[in-house]
């Protein structure tokens, strides 16, 4: 099977890429490096053994999106590629809304016009917007209270899907809501980039790590949780390559949706103490007031994907934060 990854030099795509390598897949990869290095190409060579074919392309422009269709004879794609940023969001919409919703039409378009009629896509457990309680399943209506243009062009993005399904029964989407990935490989060779600039908290708790950033900012901690800062479920970026593995083995037609996560969460203070604790330093902290837009606690149920995909998550939070502190230092010794 010829897979084809959008963003697959990015964070998630490039931990997915070593998983279907290391299966036997066949994998090209599409990405327009506008936040993440083509060096992940021999890190990936180095891991696994094979250099994926690389096309460098803007999914936005689509003569070449058409010619790497035409010469690609893939069966499925992989379509991780989007911009994430939730502040820059706000700032810039449109610019979300052109490169994540134009861009996935632009791919669905030529998947169709060549004959490709499996994706699986990447989306968000921002789309179930503010449920009123803190555990999500599938089936809860989504796209209500949604606070940033990202998070609505993930949302978009889903009923686009579902409406192609609709018209055409060869159709096979399947949507992975991703609640928080966190870590590297184990090998330090691949991980979350530190020179991006997200809002996230882990990319945080690294750059105060190294120095770059004084102090973490702990958004809050008078809400409804036993320390009173916000609680999220955190899954190891390893684990959630390999739901990505389980849910190309289980395709069907129509549409398919599965939240990858843990089934736990983890609050930011935990955080802060399980990272001091791999790292045997002190994490600064401060307490200040909370973001706008936050919620207090949210976690996956993971149970339709261990019943459907056999799919359960293997790794810890300290795994994650052992496997980031040996990514930072293997970062530190490359430059
Ligand atoms: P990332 O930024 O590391 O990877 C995305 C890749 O897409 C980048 O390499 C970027 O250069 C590429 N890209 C963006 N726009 C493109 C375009 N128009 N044409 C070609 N390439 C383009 O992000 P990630 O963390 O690996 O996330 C992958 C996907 O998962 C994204 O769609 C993201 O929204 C989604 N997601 C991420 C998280 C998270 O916390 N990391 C959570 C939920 C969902
Ligand atoms: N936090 C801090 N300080 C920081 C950054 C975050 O205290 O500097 C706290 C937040 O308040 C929250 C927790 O850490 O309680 C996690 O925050 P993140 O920004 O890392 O993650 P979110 O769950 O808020 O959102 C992220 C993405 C969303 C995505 C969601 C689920 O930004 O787009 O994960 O996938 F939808």
């Amino acid at each position: 099977m010829k897979i084809l990854l959008t963003g697959g030099t990015g964070y998630i795509g490039s931990h997915t890429a070593v998983e279907l390598i290391e299966r036997g897949y066949d994998i090209e990869i599409l990405d327009n490096l506008f936040n993440s290095k083509i060096t992940v190409l021999d890190d990936i060579e180095k891991i696994t053994g094979v250099k994926p074919v690389f096309h460098k392309a803007d999914l936005l422009d689509i003569p070449a999106m058409d010619e790497i269709f035409r010469n690609g004879g893939f069966d499925l794609v992989i379509h991780f590629a989007g911009l994430k940023a939730v502040g820059e969001s706000v700032e810039k919409p449109l610019k979300y809304y052109e490169n994540n919703v134009g861009g996935t039409i632009n791919l669905l378009k030529c998947m169709k016009k060549y004959g490709v009629d499996r994706i699986i896509f990447s989306s968000s457990a921002t789309v179930y917007g503010d449920q009123g309680v803190a555990e999500l399943t599938e089936e809860m209506q989504t796209g209500v209270g949604i606070t940033n243009p990202y998070g609505e062009t993930k949302h978009v993005i889903e009923e686009i899907l579902k409406d192609v399904a609709e018209a055409d029964e060869k159709f096979e989407a399947t949507i992975l809501r991703y609640f928080n990935p966190v870590g590297a490989h184990k090998s330090g060779l691949i991980g979350e980039d530190p020179n991006d600039i997200p809002n996230n908290l882990m990319p945080i708790i690294m750059k105060v790590s190294t120095g770059e950033i004084k102090e973490l900012s702990v958004y809050g901690n008078d809400y409804d949780t036993p320390d009173g800062t916000g609680m999220r479920d955190y899954i190891h970026v390893v684990d959630l390559a390999k739901g990505h593995v389980a849910a190309i083995e289980k395709m069907k037609p129509g549409i398919s949706i599965y939240n990858l996560g843990t089934g736990k969460a983890t609050s930011v203070l935990e955080m802060v103490t399980a990272f001091e604790k791999a790292s045997g330093t002190k994490l600064p902290y401060k307490v200040v007031g909370r973001r706008a837009g936050d919620l207090a606690k949210i976690f996956a149920n993971p149970k339709k994907a261990r019943e459907e995909l056999e799919w359960v998550t293997e790794l810890t939070i300290e795994d994650a934060m052992n496997d980031t502190i040996n990514y930072l230092k293997c970062f530190a010794e490359k430059k």
